[in-house]
């Protein structure tokens, strides 16, 4: 997810057991632009499981070039955008507005194998533009067709954005018109959602992006029980603060102290969210809001070591 799921927070998703981790979506013509902080930060990869990258692109050009640059980075698998609803992609026609233009859509796809040389290509889409036009089926075949390897479908048209509830039967149309791994994906926060969504699709594994912020250890969570193992248990207090501190001094070496501390915030927060004390809801507010203020790395660690032991104070 652009702008959470950065290459600090991929790295506790890893340590906790998440079985893959995707980039965040980068537009193949900034990877063109060979900018270095996109690849230092967006594409970073911890080196332990698959290197996943998702590029977006509104020219066949664009995808074409960023999936080769990608390959010739030495990345494992390539993932194509066709989910961000963002007003911002999909006005220029990329994201999921590529589903509204299924040539389109085809020619990026093409594109993207052709880029990436050989090197397995994904699709991320949703199950279509708006519930007029609902061909996540269709654009399923085609990929599979072409030889993508894997599919994830967000159980909502582009129109819906984020409302509502993701519709996981609905996904079971992609899954059952094609013999590609598909991965169901929305509203996925806990091990029960996990096994609704994979009964209710049909799918063959899951994908989890909001609720996941704040607590990277559900991914390994749902990991274990999907794989049956019964040895899992919840990282200790101690454990998540570690992991939290880790974040923090791996977002501020990527962006630099002041910015890393501004984009961590939302992760402390959600973090706070998380945090099984008896606070009641004004306690927990004045917590997040006094650690998202800190704009020095030295007084907001003696702060959450307060607030992990349970002995925090707000000053007045
Ligand atoms: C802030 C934000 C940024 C997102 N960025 C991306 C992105 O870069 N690539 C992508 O495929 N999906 C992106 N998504 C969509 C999520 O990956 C996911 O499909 C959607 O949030 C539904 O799943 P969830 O309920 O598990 O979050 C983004 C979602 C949000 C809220």
């Amino acid at each position: 997810m652009s702008g959470s799921t950065d290459a600090a927070f991929r790295r506790q998703a890893v340590r906790f057991g998440a079985e893959a981790v995707v980039s965040e979506m980068v537009a193949g013509e900034t990877l063109a632009m060979a900018r270095p902080d996109v690849v230092r930060r967006t594409c970073r990869h911890e080196g332990k499981g698959r290197w996943i990258v998702q590029l977006a692109a509104r020219r066949p050009e664009d995808m074409r070039r960023g999936a080769e640059l990608l390959a010739e980075a030495g990345v494992d698998q390539i993932d194509i955008n066709m989910g961000c609803p963002s007003r911002q992609v999909t006005g220029g026609q990329s994201g999921s507005a590529l589903m509204k233009e299924p040539d389109l859509a085809k020619a990026i796809i093409d594109a993207a194998l052709e880029g990436a040389g050989g090197l397995p290509v994904s699709l991320k889409m949703r199950l279509g533009w708006d519930s007029d036009m609902l061909n996540a089926p269709e654009l399923a075949q085609y990929a599979e067709h072409v030889g993508l390897c894997m599919l994830a479908v967000h159980g909502r048209t582009r129109c819906q954005y984020y409302k509502g509830q993701a519709d996981w039967a609905r996904v079971s149309d992609t899954v059952n018109a094609v013999a590609l791994p598909v991965v169901v994906n929305g509203d996925i926060g806990s091990v029960e959602d996990a096994d609704k969504a994979l009964q209710q699709s049909g799918a063959h594994g899951v994908m989890v992006g909001r609720s996941a912020v704040g607590r990277p250890w559900m991914l390994g969570e749902i990991s274990a029980h999907l794989a049956g193992r019964t040895n899992w248990s919840e990282p200790s207090a101690a454990e998540k603060h570690e992991s939290l501190i880790e974040q923090i001094e791996d977002s501020m070496t990527l962006y630099g102290t002041c910015l890393g501390l501004r984009i961590v915030r939302k992760h402390i927060s959600a973090s706070i969210d998380w945090l099984a004390n008896d606070w009641s809801d004004t306690e927990r507010r004045e917590i997040r809001s006094a650690a998202c203020k800190f704009v020095e790395p030295a007084p907001l660690f003696d702060f959450l070591n307060r607030v992990y032991a349970d002995k925090w104070s707000v000053a007045a």
